[in-house]
């Protein structure tokens, strides 16, 4: 039995995530075992109604979790900032889910933007350092709206920090045995100080321990080029947190879209936490219209983390087959099905 908080959030945030466990309910009696849930009402709604975000109790129950399945944060009516940096990063980082997993696969029959490129090209995953860089919060405003103020945000990067994504990385390099390559996504010509650690730190991990993985290098600017230009030169990316964040948007256009881009915060030895990476979708909320698969994704790769590989499969199977012979569009309002009818058929096909 595996014991999972879910946090649906804000709004289309639940739409989705009900759908997601309409499907891991399927999986979980067609392999037999059970999950037993527990329901975290966090959010803009709550944050309006009573001025709390994450209260430090919610905080310490959901370290004893297995997984956290999240559906999105973001509300219209909260000031941007209180909710990301309360809540989702708030998680991320005292939970120390050091990774940003992120896999950008094109599935058959889902339409890409990018010209003459369909699934064969369009299959790699990048692995975001989700703790550190200028997501740490370091610097500050002064003399603030005066003539002289001065704004200061800077990265921050350790070696810790740095070493263990890498690690990472090239650990899930290997265990995906596709074309068995690491590119480190940087910019080495003018990030000097932050991308001489972790460019270094790559090749010293990559040469003692990691023989077996071609490694690679690509700035930023180039990277997102040749996602458009080239996507089939990539296996696995690896950066840092604000890049991470950057490319994996485009990273999810080329796959199809925000309705079916799935994402894990992974601490690989605590409890990590699962969401669809696209927002909350306010002007979509309570239309039934969105988009379901990507939480359903997150939910196979939650299951996956969890050592429940077969399910996992069979949840993805699901959504191909659904991708390929019932959907029009991806797009919330164009797939031709209600997102409740979505959920059901992957369930079915489960
Ligand atoms: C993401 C989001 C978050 C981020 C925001 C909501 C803080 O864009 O998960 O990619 O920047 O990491
Ligand atoms: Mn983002």
């Amino acid at each position: 039995m595996y014991k999972i908080a879910v946090i649906p959030g804000d709004g289309t945030g639940p739409e989705v995530i009900r759908e997601g466990l309409k499907v891991l309910d399927a999986v979980s009696a067609a392999e037999g075992f059970t999950i037993d849930y527990t329901h975290y009402d966090l959010g803009g709604e709550r944050y309006l109604r009573t001025g709390e975000v994450l209260p430090d109790s919610v905080l310490e129950e959901l370290r004893r979790f297995d997984a956290i399945y999240l559906g999105a944060i973001g509300h219209p009516g909260v000031k941007p900032g209180i909710l990301e940096k309360g809540l989702l990063l708030r998680l991320r980082f005292e939970l120390d889910l050091y990774i940003n997993l992120r896999p950008v696969k094109l599935y058959p029959g889902v339409e890409t933007p990018l010209k003459d490129k369909g699934p064969e090209e369009i299959d790699f995953v990048v692995v975001r350092e989700n703790t550190e860089g200028q997501y740490a919060g370091a610097g500050g405003i002064l003399r603030k709206g005066t003539p002289h103020e001065i704004a200061i945000q800077e990265s921050v990067c350790t070696r810790m920090g740095v070493e263990r994504c890498l690690r990472y990385a090239f650990e899930y390099t290997r265990a995906r045995n596709k074309k068995k390559k690491l590119t480190l996504c940087g910019k080495t010509n003018v990030l000097t100080y932050v991308f001489d650690l972790w460019e270094r730190v790559f090749h010293e991990l990559g040469a003692a321990e990691y023989a077996d993985i071609a490694r690679d290098y690509a700035h930023v600017d180039a990277t997102v080029m040749w996602m458009v230009k080239n996507p089939e030169w990539f296996d696995v990316i690896v950066t840092e947190n604000m890049f991470g964040d950057i490319i994996t948007d485009l990273g999810a256009m080329i796959q199809g879209g925000m309705g079916i881009a799935a994402g894990g915060n992974i601490n690989p030895g605590g409890v990590s936490m699962f969401e669809p990476i696209g927002g909350s979708a306010p002007k979509y909320t309570g239309q039934n219209v969105v988009n379901p698969l990507a939480a359903i994704g997150a939910a196979a790769m939650m299951l996956q983390t969890l050592g429940e590989q077969k399910s996992a499969a069979r949840i993805e199977n699901a959504v191909m087959q659904v991708c390929a012979t019932r959907l029009k569009s991806m797009a919330a309002g164009k797939m031709g099905y209600t997102t409740s009818q979505v959920g059901d058929m992957v369930a079915e096909s489960v």
